[in-house]
């Protein structure tokens, strides 16, 4: 099975990016044919400094690797280092009807956030995203809810240039992780922990071990003092005892049972040990992969190569069915 996502290289990966995204891409790399790109043609979307963007682009493929993308067994690129993306962008417009841009939950979101950026690439996002998926004759693309709607875009253009010009692409499934693993806001946990809202709220893969520390410890808890999984009176306590289990691979039950008696404070100390642990291996290969910048472009290099094998000859294909000399 072939399995592709992407990523936008913006802000620095959290523990829900990886609970909730990256994690499940390690664990496809195991058996799948994995295509993962750093989205930064998409990133131009939004508002951004020239200067700093290759350092984001690098960043993020450091941060992805060090969560454990193998390049051996994955392929890894900058999506605009691929140019076929955006020719089977320009192919695909001509025939996405503007209706169906007009009805993306995502689009109608960010152009409401900021009225002043609504640009045209903003509206054409989805058909980018489509072309990035359908180039690479892709079965599944591991994304989180919100990326869902696209997904449905996606096959329906799928099968519109397939019905008007014959069979050339396969229709992508989308494989989204069960709710389990929606982490919420340390400091808000009613709402999911997202970098858009600040550093406080959320809890760095890579943050240093006095940082976990002061993040645990002053996270948001509820009322009363028995650590006890209640999601309508305890959505603190419950989303610290969803993280606890997720990285330790108890069952929350048993969490439970283990501080029945020891409070808030004691639970929370355990957490934040368990995580300085935990994240300790993360942290050490991000910082092994920022001293060898060569070899990480090197991995984004040779992986383009390789993904564009694959981009070139559904080009050709699609070249010929539309009709270009
Ligand atoms: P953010 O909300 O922090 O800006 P992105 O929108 O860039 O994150 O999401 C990148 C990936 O991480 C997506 O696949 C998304 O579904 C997943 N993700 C983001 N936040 C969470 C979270 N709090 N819990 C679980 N998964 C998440
Ligand atoms: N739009 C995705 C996001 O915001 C990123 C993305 C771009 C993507 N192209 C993709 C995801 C192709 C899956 C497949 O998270």
């Amino acid at each position: 099975m072939r399995v592709l996502s992407g990523i936008q290289p913006t802000g620095e990966m959290h523990i829900g990016n990886y609970l909730g995204a990256v994690r499940n891409w390690v664990n496809l790399q195991e058996k799948e044919d994995c295509i993962f790109f750093i989205a930064d043609l998409h990133a131009l979307t939004g508002i951004y400094q020239s200067a700093e963007f290759p350092n984001m682009v690098l960043k993020k493929t450091i941060e992805i690797l060090a969560a454990g993308i193998d390049p051996e067994r994955s392929i890894i690129f900058p999506q605009s280092f691929v140019k076929e993306h955006t020719e089977l962008c320009w192919i695909l417009n001509t025939i996405t009807p503007v209706a169906e841009l007009e009805r993306m939950t995502q689009y109608k979101e960010k152009s409401r956030k900021s009225s002043t950026n609504i640009n045209a690439g903003l509206f054409d996002y989805p058909v980018l995203q489509a072309a990035d998926i359908l180039l690479y004759q892709t079965d599944a693309v591991p994304v989180g809810k919100d990326q869902v709607q696209h997904l449905e875009l996606t096959k329906t253009i799928a099968r519109k240039f397939n019905n008007k010009f014959g069979q050339t692409f396969k229709e992508p499934k989308a494989l989204v992780l069960p709710a389990g693993a929606k982490i919420m806001s340390l400091t808000e946990p009613k709402k999911k922990m997202s970098k858009s809202d600040g550093p406080q709220n959320c809890l760095g893969l890579f943050d240093e071990p006095d940082v976990i520390q002061k993040k645990i410890m002053s996270a948001t808890t509820d009322m009363g003092k028995t650590v006890k999984y209640d999601l309508i009176k305890k959505p603190g306590i419950s989303n610290l005892l969803t993280i606890y289990s997720l990285f330790s691979g108890k069952t929350i039950k048993d969490i439970e049972k283990e501080f029945s008696d020891k409070g808030y404070a004691k639970f929370k100390k355990s957490l934040a040990e368990l995580l300085i642990t935990s994240l300790e291996p993360f942290r050490r290969k991000k910082k092994e992969l920022e001293n060898r910048e060569v070899y990480v472009r090197e991995i984004m290099s040779q992986g383009a190569k390789k993904a564009q094998v694959i981009a070139q000859a559904t080009m050709q294909d699609v070249r010929k069915k539309i009709g270009l000399l």
